[in-house]
């Protein structure tokens, strides 16, 4: 049985396993969290170029928010102690920021969530250094696909299976892994909250969606198989099989006809290229 408990601008904090359902004050705290996380995705566009560390890209992006008024929900989350995640290539996501440097032909999926008066939008996009060969290409292309196509299942009366089953779908035609050790989330006032939005699975199953409802939609896709392993460093997690992985996130409420994508680029820079 899933529950739902109505919550106001001020609900408390507790995180009761219950899915939240938000009011009008919710979404607006949503839009605003969510413009300057995708303002963020937007600022570091032209800083995501050969020989930049990425410890360089998270500084900007730690100023930013902090300059907007927000704070990073990553710094000091779980001994977390940056303001993004930076992953390249094989990293399906969690990867740290470092004195490591972009080089021409890395797929990068950078991954912010500025809290706004106490609201997280959260968002991860992907960047091509320079030029990317076709392969890879087509995995960010693929991968923008399942998000945008997941989206679209993400209204009133669907369920969340609903939602994976379209992504799984959609990356399995081309024979893509989709990973099962990570999904989205629920969001709000929490970073981390119920429910879990998985990235696969049967159509009709998991909790049914119900307007108010803030959560993520974020598929990591792999080239190769799903499987992943997480380095000794505890967070950076990477594809076994060492084969590319890609992954676009956004935050999303639903309404009552649909969703409302609260990450979308004011710039129109949702997805590679950029330029
Ligand atoms: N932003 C990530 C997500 O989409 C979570 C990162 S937690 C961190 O849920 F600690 F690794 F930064
Ligand atoms: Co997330
Ligand atoms: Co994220």
């Amino acid at each position: 049985m899933t529950d739902y408990v109505t919550v106001t601008d001020d609900a408390p904090l507790a995180r009761t396993g219950a899915i939240k359902l938000h009011d009008e004050a919710g979404f607006e705290g949503m839009r605003r969290a969510g413009r300057l996380a995708a303002e963020v995705l937007d600022m570091v566009v032209p800083h995501v170029v050969p020989g930049v560390e990425t410890q360089a890209l998270d500084e900007m992006i730690r100023n930013y928010i902090v300059r907007a008024g927000g704070v990073p929900a990553t710094l000091g989350y779980r001994g977390y102690t940056h303001s993004s995640c930076i992953s390249i290539n094989h990293v399906v996501c969690h990867g740290i920021p470092s004195n490591r440097t972009l080089k021409d032909g890395d797929i990068v999926n950078i991954d912010v969530t500025p809290i706004l008066d106490g609201w997280h939008g959260d968002s991860s996009r992907m960047y091509i250094v320079g030029n990317a060969n076709v392969k890879a290409r087509r995995l960010v292309d693929v991968t923008y696909e399942c998000l945008m196509i997941g989206i679209e299942h993400a209204k009133p009366g669907n369920h969340l299976g609903d939602i994976g089953h379209a992504i799984q779908r959609h990356a399995e035609q081309y024979r893509y892994g989709v990973v099962r050790d990570f999904c989205g989330h629920g969001l709000g006032r929490l970073f981390h909250d119920a429910p879990e939005v998985v990235h696969a699975g049967r159509p009709g199953t998991g909790p049914e969606l119900k307007p108010g409802m803030f959560f993520t939609i974020e598929p990591m896709i792999n080239i190769g198989r799903a499987d992943v392993k997480i380095l000794d460093d505890g967070w950076t997690a990477v594809t076994r099989d060492r084969s590319l992985s890609a992954q676009f996130e956004h935050s999303i409420g639903i309404t009552e006809d649909g969703c409302e994508i609260f990450t979308t680029s004011p710039k129109g820079f949702d997805k590679p290229p950029y330029a």
